[in-house]
């Protein structure tokens, strides 16, 4: 079994995979926790990283994409050894933050979306669930003030656009749940829908 984590910074995806993978392997389940981008954000020229335009995004896009080529290999790998993988951010994390971004050059949040869509052909591994823990993005920059200083990707306006694809056009591929609720109800909820 394949699961992705998804949410805007700040709604708990580490801290909350982490607790999962401890629980689901106390039950004797061997979990393999992977995140993306494999590569670290702060490598990425802190510029391409902050700026809002559309050129940059689609750099970003590219990026991202092209890392998850290849990570998928490593993913399809445990999978066949029989690992569970829960991966903290996949497919729906560029399709989400870069988005909002491309409207400029593709238009409506669909036609985004059908764009991006088709460039993702190349990842043929795909999750058979998609968990989305939904915080504000007053919340996230709350959560974000308090935990360490502030990355290019982290703005009030430009969270909330990033939470609008979540809640908007891709709502139907996630499974949403409440990241402003306790953790330990959100580890025990998204546990309920694993373990199964
Ligand atoms: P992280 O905080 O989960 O490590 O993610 C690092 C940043 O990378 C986060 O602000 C979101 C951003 N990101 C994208 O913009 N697009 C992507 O495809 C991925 C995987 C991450």
């Amino acid at each position: 079994m394949f699961v992705a984590l998804e949410g805007i910074d700040g709604s708990g995806k580490t801290t909350v995979s982490s607790r999962l993978r401890d629980k689901l392997e106390s039950d004797g389940i061997r979990v393999f926790l992977t995140h993306e981008p494999t590569f670290s954000v702060d490598s990425i020229s802190g510029k391409l990283v902050s700026q809002r335009d559309a050129e940059s995004a689609l750099k970003l896009f590219f990026m991202f994409t092209e890392d998850r080529y290849r990570h998928q290999a490593e993913i399809s790998e445990k999978l066949d050894q029989g690992y569970l993988v829960l991966c903290d951010r996949y497919l729906y994390s560029s399709f989400a933050y870069q988005g909002p971004l491309l409207e400029g050059i593709f238009g409506a949040p669909e036609r985004v979306v059908a764009w991006m869509s088709g460039v993702s052909e190349i990842i043929k591994v795909r999750p058979d669930l998609n968990i989305y823990l939904d915080i504000s993005a007053d919340t996230a920059i709350k959560r974000i003030w308090n935990r360490r200083s502030i990355t290019g990707f982290e703005d009030l306006q430009y969270l909330d656009r990033v939470r609008s694809y979540y809640t908007g056009v891709l709502r139907n591929n996630l499974m949403t749940i409440n990241g402003e609720d306790q953790l330990d109800r959100v580890v025990n909820e998204i546990y309920s829908i694993i373990r199964p």
